[in-house]
């Protein structure tokens, strides 16, 4: 640590979308707001997720959402959180959540032109063990002349505007990406307030780490047995590293930072997989090909999938663009 007085040259997430906005002289100062509502939930997620233990925020809410999934009381409070605080923020049209069955549509006294979709909390099934979870969301704004339907959400992930995450983890990070690369903040609780620490995050061409639910392996297609005997047993003797978190949000966080695989693939049991499109496929997608990888479901690119259903599953690959390169080639080599 260097002598002396911190900086005070610190760049918060406000004021970093703040002079975005002022780059562009068209811009109306409505996204610069819902993203402010979007980083105040996660604020109050973090502060939710950190004193769980304490307010008997832990374990099942005795609930299951649309996907058949029990829901805990986590979910359900994070998720309260997002729809009102981006219902208030008066710049939603249609908001679609994992633990809503229906998309929302914003009644008109508080109708903006963005579309929100998002996984209000991400690794549900590490709350009670105090392992990262997080939060997922894309952005998207209304068809010209639209006021707001389902169809405005049922569109490819390249055409959001904005994507991201917060991992509640040692510190909260927020990842998100305006379609000009990715950048990173921290949570300052003492300020209350996002300072950017990972300006301009870049994905290594080539990762050690692979991470997969290996527990289904009994179920992979042979195209992924094949890359994984590749990644495991290596003819230059070194074999890469299995880091498996269980949070999507974690597992991708690593892999934008550390570089490497992350795979939830199709099998003989899910045909699309486990992971769903619209809030968790595609945001990811968004950030990982921002940062300089691939994203894809071992056939076609993910970002370009024209969904059909708001809470339809898709297989997932995603990280390094050379390790990716690698899982596509076991694809093609068995088409
Ligand atoms: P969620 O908690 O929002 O339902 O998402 C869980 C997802 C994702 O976070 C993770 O990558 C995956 O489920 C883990 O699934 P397995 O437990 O089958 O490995
Ligand atoms: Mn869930
Ligand atoms: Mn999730
Ligand atoms: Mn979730």
């Amino acid at each position: 640590l260097e002598d002396g007085p911190p900086s005070t040259e610190i760049v918060t997430l406000t004021s970093h979308v703040l002079s975005q906005q002022q780059r562009h002289p068209i811009a109306t100062g409505d996204l610069t707001l819902l993203l402010t509502a979007i980083q105040t939930t996660c604020k109050f997620i973090s502060t939710n997720v950190r004193r769980a233990g304490l307010l008997n925020l832990m374990g099942a809410a005795g609930s299951s959402n649309v996907q058949g999934e029990d829901q805990k009381k986590l979910d359900i409070l994070s998720n309260d959180i997002m729809i009102n605080s981006l219902r208030a923020s008066g710049k939603c049209a249609v908001l679609v959540s994992e633990e809503n069955d229906d998309p929302i549509i914003i009644d008109a006294g508080h109708r903006g032109r963005y579309c929100v979709v998002f996984d209000p909390l991400d690794g549900s099934s590490n709350i009670d063990a105090g392992v990262n979870i997080g939060t997922i969301f894309g952005v998207y704004k209304c068809a010209e002349g639209s006021e707001g339907t389902l169809e405005d959400v049922l569109r490819p992930g390249s055409e959001m505007q904005v994507a991201g995450y917060c991992m509640y983890g040692s510190s909260a990070n927020l990842v998100i990406s305006t379609g000009q690369g990715v950048d990173g903040y921290t949570l300052d609780n003492g300020i209350g307030e996002f300072i950017l620490t990972h300006p301009n995050i870049r994905i290594p061409n080539r990762g050690k780490i692979y991470s997969f639910n290996e527990g289904n392996s009994l179920f992979f297609h042979e195209p992924v047995q094949k890359y994984l005997e590749s990644i495991k047993y290596p003819a230059n003797g070194k074999p890469y590293s299995a880091r498996y978190i269980g949070s999507m949000v974690a597992d991708v966080h690593r892999t934008l930072l550390y570089g490497g695989i992350f795979g939830y693939p199709s099998d003989k049991k899910s045909k699309d997989g486990k992971l769903r499109l619209l809030y968790e496929g595609f945001p990811m997608a968004y950030l990982v090909e921002q940062a300089g990888g691939l994203a894809t479901t071992g056939y076609e690119r993910i970002l370009d999938i024209k969904p059909t259903a708001p809470h339809q599953r898709v297989p997932v690959f995603l990280g390094s663009k050379d390790d990716v390169e690698d899982v596509l080639k076991f694809h093609k080599e068995s088409a």
